[in-house]
């Protein structure tokens, strides 16, 4: 049987690495984004199509509770069934903890955790029923230690991996599988956060084993993994995708 997974989050970086890794890997997808990225959105879906799989495209905020149960709706109506979530829409914007208002902490927790917890709950009754289920959810290294001016962005991220504890507690007993991924300092335009000045980047360089910083092509792996029957005793983890970094 085909396997079929959503992405949220998929026009680009590390969304659209996913969406075109399972592609590539057999899966028919539901990519998900944010109306302004309308035009790159469907670009990933023409390569998803290149790949010969099937894709369906949502215009969806994972903020908003009802865009995120329409998402639900539409994937399992447009490809009949959803095997994987994969939760991968974030947001970053730095400040420091004297400069952050209380609507950029909102902001970020409303998009990097409420919106895991909001797709997570949208799909739980068609997993259910199946008995059935893989989501991913993509945390950060910034819930383990984070950097300067990150303090709302960990926050967030340090949510996302409580909540895979306890999803992977809750829905074990239905054949759903939760499980996260930390990705280090990765290439996007959300990683340029970190890497604007080239003294940061040597020190990235540096301070990972692997001496390099990261694509979005190496969160690929470890994503599709918890997305198939490979990972089906695997529950509950969050597994650290960053080359080895000693972040200091
Ligand atoms: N780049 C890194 O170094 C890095 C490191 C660790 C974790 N991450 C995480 O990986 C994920 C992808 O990040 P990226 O680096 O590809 O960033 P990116 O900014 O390149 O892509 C993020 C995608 O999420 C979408 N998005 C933003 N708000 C949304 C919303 N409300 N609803 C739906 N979609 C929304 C954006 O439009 C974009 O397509 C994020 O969760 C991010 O926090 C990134």
């Amino acid at each position: 049987m085909t396997r079929h997974a959503i992405v949220t989050g998929a026009s680009r970086g590390i969304g659209r690495a996913i969406a075109l890794g399972l592609a590539e890997r057999g899966y028919d997808l539901a990519l998900t984004d944010i109306s302004p990225q309308q035009a790159t959105l469907e670009a990933v879906a023409g390569e998803v199509a290149e790949r010969g799989r099937r894709c369906v495209t949502i215009l969806a905020d994972v903020s908003d509770p009802e865009d995120c149960r329409r998402s639900a709706a539409e994937a399992v109506r447009g490809l009949g069934h959803v095997d994987a979530l994969v939760n991968n829409a974030g947001i970053l914007k730095l400040a420091s903890i004297e400069e952050l208002t209380p609507a950029l902490w909102d902001a970020t927790l409303a998009v990097n955790a409420r919106g895991v917890f909001q797709m997570t709950q949208a799909l739980i009754p068609h997993m259910r029923e199946r008995r059935y289920g893989r989501i991913v959810n993509i945390a950060s290294l910034a819930a383990r230690t984070g950097g300067p001016g990150q303090s709302h962005y960990a926050a967030s991220k340090s949510a996302v991996v409580g909540f895979t504890r306890v999803s992977s507690m809750e829905l074990g007993q239905y054949g759903i599988t939760v499980n996260a991924v930390c990705p280090g300092i990765i290439q996007t335009e959300m990683g340029m956060n970190n890497l604007r000045d080239p003294e940061r980047v040597a020190y990235f360089e540096k301070v990972t084993d692997l001496h390099r910083l990261g694509n979005p092509e190496d969160v690929v792996g470890p994503v599709a993994f918890f997305a198939s029957d490979d990972s089906a005793f695997v529950t509950g983890q969050a597994l650290n995708v960053d080359g080895g970094i000693f972040y200091s």
